[in-house]
């Protein structure tokens, strides 16, 4: 929500002054230009023609000049200048300019829990046995990282072993402070930073709690590149000891790149969140292509009212990364369970939702009645073995006239030490950090806290390295400790520490933090895509953030434990290291096909995978479903698309030439006639809606397919051919799915899931299928 409210309150607090309103309004702009025409125009020439665009609605070429923040010159022709909104409108009217759109800010997709977990033990048992070991653990794919920048001394980035640097790479170690040529090795392959936009915006960055270089002052880059390429590093843990065992990223002799374009937002604690400016993440991208990058994951989402692809920077540069077979791995955003909330839009990128591994932190509590509930904690500290302390509801233990609204949930300077001291506190979660909760049950004097869930967070325990002994408890378990204690004059607890459990069931479970569909840009393409681990995920981290990223945790961690969309997309954009180790010639269309039609909807007990909210989850949650690696290595068939699909789709879906070398026909092919691997058809009426696919063969030679419809509630669906026949690898079949509202099958408005499936006796080839019915 930062740059929804950021840019106002910016304006409000100066609009007094008119003097300086025509500055304020001036903001860094993106000027998009397409592609680069590369027969007649040299470097020279392309920022010529940009600063010959400024000049146009500047007054001098000086004021041009100074203006232009970056000029991108290797994939995507366009730049990133300071413009009022006025020369904006006014560029965008030039022939040839596509879009001119303001650098907005972007959050990165990690929720505020901080836990611990391996990559590996995301996975299935299936997908750990062969396929890392038959994709030569991703070695000489090369993974960029667009992020917070890296703590290069990590053991996960050792280069031990490792063969030498692939030939097509052409990027650089850029150095800066508390980073050198030496900081990169075999592992890190490159490092770059990018600052412009964000300085424009925020003025110089305040160097005493970040570093001007790739060097990663909070965690997050440092979490998500372990992640994807980290090497396997026995013997870790989280604080505490938690989640022991082998962190290992998910394509361990994967290059990683590293590309800085996340540093933290100015204030009293600056690294708790990070911001990362359009501007500056174009430029990354336009770097990482030339580089020579295979995969880009990202792990970063826009707030507020997604754009429209034409004016998202982050839409943008993954078409010019789709142009070179780049494949895109991205978060969907941690705004779940809320319908419409999915973000990263853009049918050339991969949209990851999050969702539970098998694992928990169990930890006995006992009330004075005898009466037992199971936490869950990762604190390293406990309470002595067997005792009984006495327990307090925040709210009864508050300084006066402490405002209604936030009673009960422990806030800064909340409590009344003389009415907390040596007692257990039981907080409730709403506002404020989780952790802080916890610094304030200290800060008081109290012995530990009970943090209990509010409502909306149900039974998805948030589990902490908490600064004194606690334990999470569920919403319904807080409900029962509040009621003991008003039941009893003198309550009483006891904390038993808490342990590493492993095969949870039931496994996984959609995150309740997980942004769900539908796509609010075009409905008719299905996001997310698909779901991978994202629940309490063990990984490197920075040598400089505490743990918990709390001012006033001292503490420093090699590994810690968080949750996000921002962990699961690591794991696809690995799994595509993987894929692109073991099919070098794929399409990035292909490698995401192949990762979307293997996913599963069934959870570790053979039932349906369910939200938090214990429902059965669908297609608005996960996309496909739970990602498979091992069976992503051999798809059989999969829905392929290039570079004129997508401008094809760009000329239907928002009416946009993306490309000016590429005029779009009279009548391009409608959106959802994407070649894509799920089917997505809005206000689906009387009349039926004929959707297009092509699959390509990529299994056995010869092969036949059938056919296998589950109808959405309320839609006939039928398929023609119903069986597909292939003579060869690389032969393409054409089908018609056809869609018809059978009665009243949902209400208005609401949304149905189904699913196809091409078999061949080896293979089963899963597209999702929903319906919003008008
Ligand atoms: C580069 O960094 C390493 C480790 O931080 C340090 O030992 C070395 O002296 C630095 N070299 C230069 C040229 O700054
Ligand atoms: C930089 O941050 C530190 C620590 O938050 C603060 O004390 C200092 O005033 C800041 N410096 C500037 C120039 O804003
Ligand atoms: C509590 O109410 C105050 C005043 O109405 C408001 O400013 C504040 O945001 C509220 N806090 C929360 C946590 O809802
Ligand atoms: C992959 O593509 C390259 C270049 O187009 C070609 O030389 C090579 O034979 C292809 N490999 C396979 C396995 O198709
Ligand atoms: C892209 O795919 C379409 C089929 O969808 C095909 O007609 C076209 O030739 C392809 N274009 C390129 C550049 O490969």
């Amino acid at each position: 929500m930062l740059w929804a409210t950021l840019p106002l309150s910016f304006f409000l607090l100066f609009a007094a002054a008119p003097c300086f309103s025509e500055d304020i309004q001036d903001q860094v702009h993106i000027v998009y230009l397409g592609e680069h025409n590369k027969k007649t125009r040299t470097i020279q020439a392309i920022e010529e023609n940009h600063l010959s665009l400024l000049l146009s609605v500047k007054k001098s070429e000086d004021a041009a000049r100074e203006s232009l923040l970056y000029s991108y010159k290797n994939s995507i022709n366009g730049f990133a200048a300071i413009l009022s909104d006025e020369e904006a409108a006014k560029i965008s009217e030039i022939e040839g300019v596509i879009s001119a759109f303001p650098s907005k800010e972007r959050v990165m997709h990690t929720t505020r829990s901080w836990e611990f977990i391996t990559m590996e033990e995301g996975l299935s048992d299936a997908d750990r046995e062969s396929m890392p070991s038959r994709a030569n653990y991703g070695r000489d794919v090369i993974v960029g990282m667009l992020d917070s920048g890296i703590w290069p001394e990590s053991k996960s980035f050792d280069d031990k072993g490792m063969g030498p640097i692939p030939k097509k790479w052409k990027g650089v170690c850029e150095e800066g402070y508390a980073f050198n040529a030496s900081s990169c090795n075999k592992k890190l392959i490159g490092a770059r930073y990018y600052i412009k936009g964000y300085e424009a915006y925020y003025g110089p960055l305040n160097t005493t709690y970040s570093y001007r270089s790739p060097r990663d002052s909070d965690g997050h880059g440092t979490h998500t590149a372990s992640t994807v390429g980290g090497r396997a590093v026995p013997g870790v843990s989280a604080i505490g000891g938690f989640a022991h065992g082998t962190a290992s990223g998910g394509a361990p002799l994967a290059r990683l790149a590293i590309y800085k374009v996340c540093w933290p937002i100015p204030g009293p604690n600056p690294n708790l969140e990070n911001t990362c400016f359009d501007a500056d993440m174009l430029a990354a991208f336009d770097d990482a292509i030339k580089d020579g990058v295979d995969v880009i994951s990202m792990s970063i989402g826009a707030s507020g009212t997604p754009r429209k692809y034409s004016s998202d920077s982050m839409a943008i540069g993954a078409l010019h990364a789709a142009k070179e077979d780049i494949v895109v791995a991205c978060s969907g955003g941690n705004s779940g369970p809320e319908l419409g909330t999915v973000v990263n839009l853009a049918p050339w990128t991969i949209t990851v939702g999050a969702s539970s591994i098998d694992r928990a932190f169990p930890s006995s509590v006992a009330l004075g009645t005898g009466k037992k509930i199971e936490g869950q904690t990762v604190t390293p500290y406990r309470l002595k073995k067997g005792k009984m302390y006495p327990l307090v509801y925040a709210g009864n233990v508050e300084v006066p006239n402490l405002p209604r609204n936030i009673s009960g949930q422990c806030l800064p300077n909340s409590l009344a030490p003389e009415k907390v001291a040596g007692k257990v506190v039981v907080c409730f979660r709403g506002a404020g950090f989780r952790v802080g909760k916890g610094l304030e049950v200290k800060r008081a004097g109290g012995a530990a806290i009970v943090l209990g869930n509010a409502l909306a967070n149900g039974n998805e325990i948030a589990v902490d390295a908490h600064v004194l002994p606690g334990v999470g408890v569920s919403y319904g378990d807080a409900i029962a400790i509040m009621s003991y204690i008003n039941s009893t004059p003198e309550p009483t607890i006891a904390i038993g520490p808490a342990a590493t459990d492993f095969n949870v069931r039931a496994a996984p479970v959609m995150a309740a933090f997980s942004s769900r569909g539908p796509n609010r840009v075009e409905p008719d393409i299905l996001k997310p895509d698909i779901t991978a681990p994202g629940l309490n995920i063990l990984a490197a981290w920075s040598g400089s953030s505490a743990p918990t990223k709390v001012d006033g945790d001292p503490r420093r961690v090699k590994y810690n434990l968080i949750s996000g969309t921002s962990m699961s997309c690591p794991h696809v954009g690995a799994t595509a290291a993987l894929l692109k180790s073991l099919y070098p010639n794929w399409s990035s269309a292909a490698i995401r096909s192949a990762m979307i039609t293997t996913a599963t909807r069934i959870n570790m007990e053979g039932d349906p995978i369910t939200t938090a909210a214990g429902e059965a989850a669908g297609p608005m949650d996960y996309g496909a479903g739970h990602i498979r690696s091992s069976l992503a290595s051999d798809p059989g068939l999969v829905y392929d698309a290039n570079y004129t699909d997508y401008l094809l789709f760009a000329c239907s879906s928002i009416k946009v030439q993306m490309d000016p070398t590429f005029p779009c026909p009279a009548n391009p092919p409608p959106p959802s006639d994407l070649n894509y691997p799920s089917v997505s058809v809005t206000g689906l009426r009387a009349a039926a809606v004929k959707v297009i696919r092509t699959v390509t063969n990529v299994g056995q030679r010869k092969a036949r397919y059938k056919v296998e419809v589950e109808e959405p509630s309320g839609v006939k669906v039928g398929i023609t051919p119903k069986v597909l026949r292939f003579r060869k690898v690389g032969e393409k079949k054409k089908f018609v799915i056809k869609l018809t509202a059978v009665g009243k099958g949902s209400t208005a408005g609401g949304h149905v899931g189904g699913s196809y499936t091409w078999s061949d006796g080896i293979h089963a080839v899963t597209s999702p299928i929903v319906v919003t019915l008008t």
